[in-house]
Parts: structure tokens; C-alpha cells; sequence
């Protein structure tokens, strides 16, 4: 993959974070992601790419665009696997909360896990307690292993969960364990990359949230030198055939950072929607919005962190062809 892509591809995060903004504490999830989609496929169009999305908006029937299959940039460039999620907390941006993102994620062809819309179980922690982790053993064994990795006391410990009933029992064995909770109401992808990240003061991230979102976090912590274990959680006969037609037989089955995204090489773009720990969120004043982007790439384990200031009578459209 050419190294430029990654400058290229926040262009694609920032004009989708900027026209769902329009929409935050409007209580218009459906309008806010809409609004996210559209502008995100406007600019697709402009990225030097032979892509195809494997990850996205739902199947070709289900959904106008960046959906399953549908292919993207130019024509020219490598072939590569794209996961989209235009916006990553639709339900943030509608009641103007915190940490909602614009993402995508590319890797070369083949590479990325075809990930079902169905819940994933996942683990995931930053650099320091890589391979410390399994989501097979306890909550408490966990937690002392990303304690001891980092040098801390297990009640220093910050573990990030999604606030849903079904987290009851894990929340408990938290508490039991000793350490310390950060409850999230949405944005499991954010909350898996902030481990990465010692500023924002969570150190793992436990529980099930959507599966595309587990493979979207991989990337992003390959890029980062972090991991997340997954596993596929089917709800019923059909979402269990999903996973055998991906190849996965036994749905228990560990999905470990090589499953989730294969091979050494991809770029990961997330632009803030709304303020969270990690990227501000877009600031609009008459014709200037302000963004705050995270591109960062597998290969050469560059992160950066991109500030923009868009002229918005320039590109009323959001994006220069
Ligand atoms: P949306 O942007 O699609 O609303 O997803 C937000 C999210 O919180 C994800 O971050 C998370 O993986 C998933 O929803 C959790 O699903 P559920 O709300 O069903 O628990």
C-alpha cells in the first residue's frame, strides 16, 4: 500500500465527521448517520484506490451505499479491504455525547476479517500488556495481568465497558476484582483505543459490542502495537450459519489479532465527531470547521494526529473532485 494513502484517507473521516456534526443533540441517529455515509462515499471517489468494502453499512440490498461489496476510489492504486463506519455512535452524535468518531479502516485484499453485524466478545488492552491477555481465563486474572504489565495496582486498574444489562455479571466481577470502571453508553471502538493511549486513564476494555466494530479496533491497535481477542457471539441458527459461511466453524472460537486483520500492512483514520478523551470533536463557526483526526499505519507504526480547518464555502459540498 502506497505510504500517501493515509494522508488521503483522513480527507474521507474528516468530511464524514463534518456533515454528521450538523446533526449532534438534534436526536436524529438516522439523519446524523446519513448524513456521515453520504459524505464519507463523496470522497471515496477522490482516494487512489482499487477498493472494496467488506465492512460497511449492511449488505447491497440493505443499505444505498458503502455497503458489502461496493467498490471504491479511483480505479487506479492498490487493491485493497475497506471496513467503514461513517459514524461510530450514532446514538452520541443524536443526544450530543461524548467520544462518537467517523472511522475506516484498509488493509490489502483478503486481509481483513469479513465481520458479520452480529455481537462480538472482546478484549482489548494498549502495548504494555500485549500478550498478557486472554479472554478465555477470569475477569480477575485479567485484570491483575494488564495490573502487573503496567507496573500498577490492580485497584489503579481502568476497565472500559459498554453500560448494557447484559454486562451485569462483568461489571460485578470488576467491582469483585477490585478495579476501578469506566462505563461507556456507546463507542466500543473508541474505548478500545483509548487503552492505547495513557492520557485518557483506561487500561482495558472487556465486553460485546458489534463484531465490524471489533475488526475496525484490530486495525487500529495493530497500529498501535495493542491487541484485541474477540469472539463471535450468534444469537440465533441464521447469524450462526454467518459464521460458518465466514469460515468460522465453532463460533467459541478465539479470533486473535492475525484472524482479525492478516498480514503487516494497514491505516486506520478516525476524526472526532464529538469531544472525547482521545480527538475533539468538530467545532463549526459561520464557514471555518475545525477537526481533530487520528491516521496511523500498521507498517511504519506512524500515529499521527491531524488538526484541520476547513474553508467550508470552498467545498460547500465537503469535497474538491
Ligand atoms: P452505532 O454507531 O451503530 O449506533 O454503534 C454504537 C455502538 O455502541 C458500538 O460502539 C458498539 O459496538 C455497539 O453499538 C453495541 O451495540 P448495542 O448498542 O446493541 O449494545
Amino acid at each position: 500500500m502506497e505510504r500517501s494513502l493515509s494522508m488521503e484517507l483522513v480527507r474521507v473521516t474528516e468530511a464524514a465527521a463534518l456533515a454528521s456534526s450538523r446533526w449532534m443533540g438534534l436526536g436524529k441517529k438516522d439523519e446524523a448517520d446519513g448524513a456521515a455515509t453520504e459524505a464519507m462515499r463523496d470522497v471515496f471517489d477522490t482516494i487512489p484506490m482499487k477498493g472494496t468494502v467488506v465492512i460497511g453499512e449492511g449488505e447491497m440490498d440493505e443499505a444505498p451505499m458503502l455497503y458489502i461489496g461496493e467498490k471504491l476510489g479511483t480505479g487506479f492504486g492498490p487493491r485493497v479491504d475497506v471496513a467503514v463506519d461513517p459514524l461510530e455512535g450514532t446514538n452520541i452524535v443524536a443526544s450530543g455525547g461524548w467520544n462518537a468518531l467517523a472511522v475506516l479502516a484498509i488493509a490489502d485484499h483478503g486481509n481483513l476479517l469479513h465481520a458479520p453485524d452480529m455481537y462480538m466478545e472482546k478484549i482489548a488492552v494498549g502495548p504494555e500488556a500485549v500478550g498478557k491477555i486472554d479472554i478465555n481465563a477470569s475477569v480477575y486474572d485479567n485484570l491483575m495481568a494488564v495490573a502487573n504489565a503496567k507496573g500498577k495496582n490492580i485497584n489503579d486498574v481502568v476497565a472500559t465497558v459498554l453500560n448494557r444489562p447484559r454486562h451485569e455479571k462483568l461489571i460485578e466481577e470488576i467491582r469483585a476484582a477490585g478495579a476501578r470502571i469506566k462505563l461507556i453508553n456507546d463507542g466500543d471502538v473508541a474505548g478500545a483505543i483509548n487503552t492505547a493511549f495513557d492520557h485518557t486513564g483506561v487500561d482495558i476494555l472487556f465486553g460485546s459490542g458489534g463484531a465490524p466494530e471489533g475488526v475496525i479496533a484490530a486495525v487500529a491497535l495493530k497500529c498501535l502495537g495493542g491487541e484485541l481477542q474477540g469472539k463471535l457471539l450468534p444469537q440465533n441458527d441464521q447469524e450462526l450459519e454467518r459464521c460458518i459461511k465466514m469460515g468460522i466453524k465453532d463460533p467459541h472460537q478465539v479470533l486473535y489479532m492475525d484472524d482479525l486483520v492478516k498480514g503487516d500492512d494497514a491505516i486506520f483514520a478516525a476524526t472526532g465527531v464529538t469531544d472525547g478523551e482521545l480527538l475533539k470533536g468538530v467545532q463549526l463557526k459561520g464557514d471555518i470547521g475545525t477537526t481533530q483526526s487520528l491516521v496511523m499505519r500498521a507498517k511504519s507504526g506512524t500515529v499521527r494526529f491531524v488538526d484541520g480547518r476547513h474553508s467550508l464555502n470552498k467545498k460547500p459540498n465537503l469535497v474538491i473532485k
